[in-house]
């Protein structure tokens, strides 16, 4: 999708992100809304909660503003630059200049990813009921523990008066619990015309969003949403929270996937990012981890400690223990592992069979084929039923070039065998272990590329009695010559 520079509206309106400062308390030269939870930097949460809502977007920058507009250049959003980080009013009044002169404007912060799309279709439902709501509905939340942010002021009737930050309020709404999520809705043409009205606060001369609150009400045009789960306004100031706000994250994608016909055997382990996709019945062991666009399909199993990267398992496959796959396709029936290692365009086709120890890049397994031990096979198409036996190499490198090796359907490979590539080796040809094959064998044919093997009858007997007499000729190890002392002794 290409950048806009004004918001395409969404259904529901548009959302504006706030994402210039720069989260000082991450101690990172990255900018915090980079930092990624399960993948996705902080940012593109938020920016899909609004998307998913309805939403168009348009998100304010500054600090690494390149970087910020490069993490979303996918996400069709609008880009609003902010000067200087001069406070959230300043901020949203940066975002005016990418939004529609008119509607609905719902103002999110860049380091909130756990704010999910249904609340924000709830805060919608509520601002604007048949389209005639209040200038802003700020959403709040009950807190054990305030801590810093803006305090909620109420007057007698219950009303929303303003929101004071928490450096500034008295003590006894310091106390108080409810607080300013920082989420808000907005009428645009209301805020265009009041937020030059803001005044800077001492002594960092900041412009507060907040202060449109008290505005509001004293037009008696504001209404207070309190949200039922108070960790979806959790905010990513620090390393502990990026942490806290993932394990959230985790949890409900592994709950909404268990809805649907996933086992996990031990939820609270494995790592499944946002755009991985699972069929019924899949099971799931302790600790797997599928990063990336991973699609398994229904009936299969991704074994304990796998690791899975923008992988595709087909149904019934069996990923097996410790195996790690990487851009690499698994067909249906299939096991691989464990300890196998699946590199970028490796394709396992129906029922073929990888065991341990065995890495693929680049390399076509085909139908019912088996490379069951400690093997490399790289840049090859292995044909449908081949054995490829334990420890055979495919030589597909000569220091300059790579060159594609290719194996018949049927074939058998000996164990040990080094295929130095490019070459073929035939449907039904057999290749005797240990063999060095540098020319293409042709169909049903033997390849042998080794030293003939040589009988030497009573050699073995002979050996032993050599051995033996050499033992004793030699000096005991513990007077053994020092180097150098002209001992030395070849047997010639
Ligand atoms: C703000 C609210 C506070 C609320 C809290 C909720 C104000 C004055 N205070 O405080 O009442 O409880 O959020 O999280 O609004 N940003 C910019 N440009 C700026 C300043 C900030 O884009 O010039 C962005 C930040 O990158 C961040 C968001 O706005 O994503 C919030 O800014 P932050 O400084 O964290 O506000 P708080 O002090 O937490
Ligand atoms: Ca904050």
């Amino acid at each position: 999708m290409a950048e806009q520079v004004v918001v395409a509206p969404g259904p529901r309106g548009v959302a504006v992100v706030l994402a210039a400062g720069l989260g000082t308390r991450m101690r990172s030269a990255r900018s915090k809304v980079l930092h990624p939870a399960l993948g996705r930097p902080l940012v593109r949460w938020a920016v899909g909660a609004a998307q998913e809502a309805g939403l168009g977007v348009a998100v304010v920058v500054h600090h690494q503003e390149d970087l910020v507009r490069a993490a979303l250049a996918r996400d069709g959003v609008a880009f609003a630059r902010q000067a200087a980080p001069r406070g959230t009013g300043d901020a949203v009044a940066a975002g005016l200049t990418a939004l529609p002169g008119s509607g609905v404007l719902v103002v999110l912060c860049g380091d909130g990813p756990l704010i999910r799309s249904s609340t924000l279709t709830e805060l919608l439902d509520r601002h604007c009921p048949e389209g005639a709501g209040p200038a802003v509905t700020v959403v709040t939340a009950s807190l054990a523990a305030p801590g810093a942010y803006g305090r909620i002021e109420r007057g007698p009737g219950g009303e929303v008066r303003r929101v004071v930050e928490a450096a500034e309020a008295p003590p006894e709404l310091v106390a108080s619990p409810e607080v300013n999520t920082g989420i808000y809705a907005f009428d645009i043409g209301w805020l265009r015309e009041h937020l030059p009205g803001l005044r800077p606060h001492p002594p960092k001369m900041e412009l507060y969003l907040t202060d449109m609150v008290e505005i509001a009400a004293s037009q008696g045009r504001v209404a207070g949403w309190r949200l039922a789960d108070d960790r979806e306004m959790r905010g990513v100031n620090d390393r502990r929270e990026l942490a806290e706000a993932a394990r959230i994250l985790q949890d409900r994608i592994t709950a909404a996937w268990m809805e649907r016909g996933v086992s996990f055997e031990d939820p609270a382990s494995v790592t499944v990012e946002p755009e991985v996709t699972f069929g019924e019945d899949v099971d799931v062991e302790r600790g797997a981890v599928l990063r990336g666009r991973c699609a398994v399909g229904a009936g299969a199993r991704i074994g304990a400690q796998a690791v899975l990267i923008d992988a595709v398992v087909a149904p019934g496959a069996q990923v097996l223990p410790l195996s790690h796959l990487e851009g690499a396709q698994v067909g249906p029936g299939c096991a691989v592992g464990p300890f196998a290692r699946l590199r970028p365009g490796a394709v396992l086709e129906a029922g073929a069979k990888v065991g341990n120890f065995v890495e693929l890049k680049k390399a076509r397994i085909g139908p019912g084929a088996k490379v069951p031990h400690l093997s490399y096979v790289g840049d090859a198409d292995v044909g449908a039923g081949a054995n490829v036996g334990a420890g055979t190499i495919t030589c597909n490198y000569d220091g300059y070039a790579k060159h594609r090796t290719n194996i018949g359907e049927g074939a058998f490979i000996g164990s040990n065998s080094a295929l130095v590539a490019p070459v073929r080796v035939g449907d039904g040809a057999i290749i005797g272990a240990g063999s060095v094959i540098t020319r293409d064998v042709p169909d049903q044919a033997l390849g042998l590329g080794r030293a003939d093997q040589r009988i030497i009858d009573g050699g073995g007997a002979l050996s032993r009695e050599r051995a033996r007499q050499r033992s004793q000729q030699r000096p005991s190890s513990a007077a053994a010559p020092a180097p150098g002392s002209g001992g030395g002794r070849s047997d010639g």
